[in-house]
């Protein structure tokens, strides 16, 4: 039922072909790892290479984020827009100085009851500064692992969402959690695309049944609710 090789396919394009000089990339300290998923939700790379650095002279720890007045963080966010982000990102940093004494928990599962940490989230957080085996599942890793599997179920309905999670945790690998979790991510960016997917660029095109199928547009089924 699961494709036996994926993971180690993922692992082995992300060390070919993607980046690894990113300067999150380059850290394991989890507040520059937070900052950096918190920033790269919603705004691209090339954007967010702009303020990164800027933003982490300004606030270098997550305490000096957290003593900050609001406004003040607002104004290091602004241009990078969506500022609930930063909004929870300020309050994330004052449960961690005042619930964790200023160090970020390490696990997924004490990560995602922090403010503005998701799922995925807490999970990318762990696989590249612990390298936990916790599962992403964004809207690209949805579309990668949907056409992969064939799994042509409505993900508008929560036991297919679950399913898919299972699925998920199912394909990791024992091993190299972050260059999995980022190869992951930057299939699915910059390979798997929605609407024209380069499959002959794809590392796991031998093991994906859409693509078998010719149907990879067919993937994720998401009905509105
Ligand atoms: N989007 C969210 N996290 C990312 C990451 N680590 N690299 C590239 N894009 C991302």
């Amino acid at each position: 039922r699961l494709p036996a090789g994926f993971a180690a396919r993922v692992i082995a394009w992300q060390r070919e072909h993607g980046r690894h000089q990113l300067p999150w990339q380059r850290t394991r300290d989890p507040y520059r790892v937070w900052l950096s998923e918190i920033m790269l939700q919603q705004t691209q790379v090339t954007t967010v290479l702009g303020y990164y650095e800027r933003f982490l002279a300004r606030f270098p720890d997550v305490v000096a984020l957290a003593d900050a007045p609001l406004d003040e963080v607002l104004s290091a966010w602004s241009g990078l827009g969506y500022y609930s982000r930063a909004r929870n990102l300020h309050r994330c940093a004052q449960v961690v100085r005042d619930e964790h004494g200023g160090r970020f928990p390490a696990s997924a599962a004490e990560l995602e009851r922090l403010p503005g940490i998701g799922r995925s989230t807490a999970a990318a957080i762990a696989a590249f500064c612990f390298g936990e085996r916790a599962a992403i599942l964004d809207g690209n890793v949805k579309r990668v692992l949907t056409r992969v599997l064939g799994y042509g179920h409505d993900l508008a309905q929560a036991k297919h969402e679950r399913e898919l999670w299972a699925l998920a945790e199912a394909l990791l690998p024992e091993r190299d959690m972050g260059p999995y979790t980022q190869g992951l991510m930057d299939l699915g960016a910059t390979v798997c695309l929605a609407r024209s997917p380069h499959c002959l660029l794809c590392p796991v095109q031998a093991l994906c049944a859409a693509s078998a199928a010719g149907r990879p547009q067919d993937y994720p089924v998401k009905t509105r609710k």
